[in-house]
């Protein structure tokens, strides 16, 4: 089998695709999976934008450095690129469904679905609220990053 390659997808691709992205970075390397990642919005007000600066500020808590991701729009190819597409809200993954072309061979899912005793639930949007709810997105991407490494790696 080819190695996998995952795409994480947001309505903005600043805030929670971002770290989903990163969180899973260090997740496969902690199990030592080799794949392919990256991130989305189902938006375009932020293509070519880097990270918010409050994820920014919680990855590199976390000790990763996201300052030279940029914001970009998903796009029906994306569907024949990536072995794996993850909504982090029941929005995005509906808005996914209408992007998919027919043929497309990507699996699609809600992030969440990863957690047990998570399945069908959001990762909230932290982008109109406070520094303190990156923490807990970062939390929630963490979790399903662990899960989704874990399972990709056979483990
Ligand atoms: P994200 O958060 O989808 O987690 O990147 C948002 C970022 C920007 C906007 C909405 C959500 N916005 O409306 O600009």
């Amino acid at each position: 089998m080819s190695e996998p390659s995952v795409l994480f997808v947001c309505l903005g691709n600043i805030c929670r695709s971002p770290l989903a992205e990163a969180a899973f970075r260090a997740q496969a390397e902690r199990v030592r999976l080799a794949a392919g990642a990256d991130s989305a919005g189902t938006g375009d007000w932020h293509v070519g934008s880097p990270p918010d600066p409050r994820a920014q500020a919680v990855a590199l808590r976390h000790g990763i450095d996201i300052s030279g991701y940029r914001g970009r729009q998903v796009r029906a190819e994306d569907f024949h690129r990536f072995s794996h597409i993850f909504a982090l809200d029941g929005t995005n993954l509906r808005d996914l469904r209408g992007i998919r072309p027919a043929d497309g061979t990507a699996h699609l899912a809600l992030l969440m679905d990863l957690v047990p005793g998570r399945e069908g639930t959001n990762v909230t949007d932290p982008y109109f609220g406070d520094a303190a709810g990156f923490d807990v997105t970062w939390r929630d991407v963490t979790l399903a990053a662990a899960a989704l490494a874990e399972k990709l790696s056979g483990r």
